[in-house]
């Protein structure tokens, strides 16, 4: 028995949370058993080292150890729930995974694509996400709504040029691999995004349940 993974990617504010459980809840009408996680984190130790990533700090973070300590929680976090999840015949829902890792590590920081690559495969084996929607938006309209919820975290007080670049290598991630992306227009009102978000139901409860 195989479960189904889908991935909610896009910058901050993009609404990767609130429509993580409109889907759980369409999904859970229907009878499939859905588990909702995150990264980084999504058990104890993982969220440990979310924290680690997430506080601002006096020192600064190379940008080898940001990426190591994301995958260290990404290998817990497998280890400890998406595996098993997806072993017992589970839709998982994570809101963000290892596109994120392109996008910020790779498009933000500027790390070479083919070592994160290397990560992935050390990390994952061949596990790849199902399906991954892409919430897009333009940037400013994230950082504003992020800014609306108060304290910035590390990621957060990036500048516009940082955040181009994270949007730029989600939507190359997307154009190069179509059949397992779905780019949504999440700058739209939340019930257009969910009306969006409609037409995926169908399809992910035909390969749930096929
Ligand atoms: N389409 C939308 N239109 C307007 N506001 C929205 C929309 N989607 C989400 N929001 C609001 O924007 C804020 C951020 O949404 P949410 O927390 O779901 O984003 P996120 O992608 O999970 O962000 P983060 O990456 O920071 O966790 C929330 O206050 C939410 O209600
Ligand atoms: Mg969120």
């Amino acid at each position: 028995m195989t479960g189904l993974f889908i991935t909610l990617e896009g910058p901050e504010g993009a609404g990767k949370s609130t429509n993580r459980e409109y889907l759980a809840q369409r999904f859970r009408e229907h009878g499939l058993d859905v588990v909702l996680t995150r990264e980084p984190g999504g058990t104890p130790l993982a969220e440990r080292v979310r924290e680690l990533l997430l506080a601002p700090a006096d020192e600064p973070m190379a940008s080898d150890t940001e990426l190591l300590l994301v995958f260290a929680a990404r290998a817990q976090h497998l280890a400890q729930v998406i595996r098993p999840a997806l072993a017992r015949g589970a839709v998982v829902l994570c809101d963000r995974f290892t596109d994120a890792t392109y996008a910020y590590q790779g498009g933000g920081r500027g790390l070479s694509f083919q070592r994160i690559e290397q990560l992935e495969c050390f990390v994952q084996g061949d596990l790849r996400p199902d399906l991954t929607l892409i919430f897009d938006l333009p940037v400013e309209v994230g950082l504003s709504r992020a800014a609306a919820r108060g304290r910035l975290d590390r990621f957060e007080q990036e500048g516009l040029t940082f955040f181009e670049a994270v949007r730029s290598a989600y939507l190359d991630r997307a154009r190069e691999v179509p059949q397992r992306y779905r780019v949504l227009d999440a700058g739209q009102p939340l019930s257009a995004v969910q009306r969006d978000l409609e037409t995926l139901v169908p399809e992910v409860l035909e390969r749930a349940l096929g």
